[in-house]
């Protein structure tokens, strides 16, 4: 784990920089689309539940090529570039609130750790989602192979994960408010548009569109056939 690559908007020299390649951008606001969906799905109703499953199935999707791209991706994507020391993350807990702070060229030490926190605790809610049914006509792929008490476990799992979901992605959208208000730092652009402005160095080159579709089709893939090769269900009535 290292520092984060920081700079002073006042640093010699600074252009605007392609920071965030487009799978990355592509990723984010897929994975906000797909959130967004599964919970009106879950909301909607019975006849909503195959869509809720396939929305959950594109979250996975999308949440293992992003686990993937963070060892092999761009520059900045990669979790090397962004996971800070616990020591360096508490201390930079001391400038989070200061109207003047650093600008980051990629993820700050927080919003590192609020990257692996958000994908974790969303391939916790698609995990457990495969294993638990309504109870009435829709049965994740893999509910017919646990026991009733695993079963019961993951569905309050799904349940309880959720409402935690909830309040980090409320706490996510403040700290992007914070920082792009509070701070002056236009995050949400970079996250639209890849650029920042920074040393002409950090900078990445390209997206590495091939490597990244390749990645992404394999994980769809792994995906697909983990759902394709689930065991039909056995029922004994
Ligand atoms: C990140 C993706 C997902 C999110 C945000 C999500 C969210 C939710 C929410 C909020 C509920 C209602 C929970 C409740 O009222 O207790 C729900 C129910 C459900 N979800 Fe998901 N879900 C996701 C992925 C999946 C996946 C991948 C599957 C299965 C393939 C799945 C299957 C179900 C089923 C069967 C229910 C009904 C459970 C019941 O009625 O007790 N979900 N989901
Ligand atoms: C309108 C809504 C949203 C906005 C404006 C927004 C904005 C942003 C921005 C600006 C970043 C980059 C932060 C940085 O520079 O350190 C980011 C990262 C991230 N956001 Fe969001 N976000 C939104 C919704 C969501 C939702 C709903 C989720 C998940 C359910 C989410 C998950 C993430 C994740 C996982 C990252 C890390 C991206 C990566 O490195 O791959 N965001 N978001």
């Amino acid at each position: 784990m290292r520092n984060t690559e920081s700079h002073n908007r006042e640093s010699s020299n600074p252009k605007e920089i392609l920071v965030w390649d487009w799978p990355t951008r592509a990723f984010h606001w897929s994975l906000a689309l797909t959130f967004l969906g599964s919970w009106i799905t879950a909301e909607a109703g019975l006849e909503w539940a195959s869509t809720h499953m396939l929305l959950g199935y594109m979250t996975l999707s999308l949440l293992l090529f992003r686990i993937l791209w963070g060892f092999v991706g761009t520059r900045h994507a990669k979790f090397s570039s962004f996971l800070v020391s616990p020591r360096v993350f508490f201390s930079s807990l001391q400038n989070l609130f200061s109207r003047r702070s650093e600008d980051h060229i990629g993820h700050g030490p927080s919003g590192g750790w609020a990257t692996v926190l958000i994908i974790s605790v969303l391939l916790v809610q698609a995990i457990s989602g495969l294993f638990i049914s309504d109870d009435i006509f829709n049965d994740g792929p893999y509910h017919g192979s646990v026991s009733d008490g695993v079963a019961s476990f993951m569905a309050n799992l799904h349940h309880l994960n959720f409402n935690l979901i909830l309040c980090l992605v409320a706490l996510h959208l403040s700290a992007i408010g914070w920082f792009q208000f509070g701070k002056n730092q236009a995050l949400t652009k970079a996250m639209l548009l890849g650029k920042k402005t920074g040393p002409a160095v950090l900078g990445i080159q390209s997206s590495q569109t091939l490597k990244a579709l390749s990645i992404f089709f394999v994980c769809a893939s792994i995906i697909w056939l983990i759902v394709w090769l689930a065991p039909e269900p056995v029922y004994l009535f």
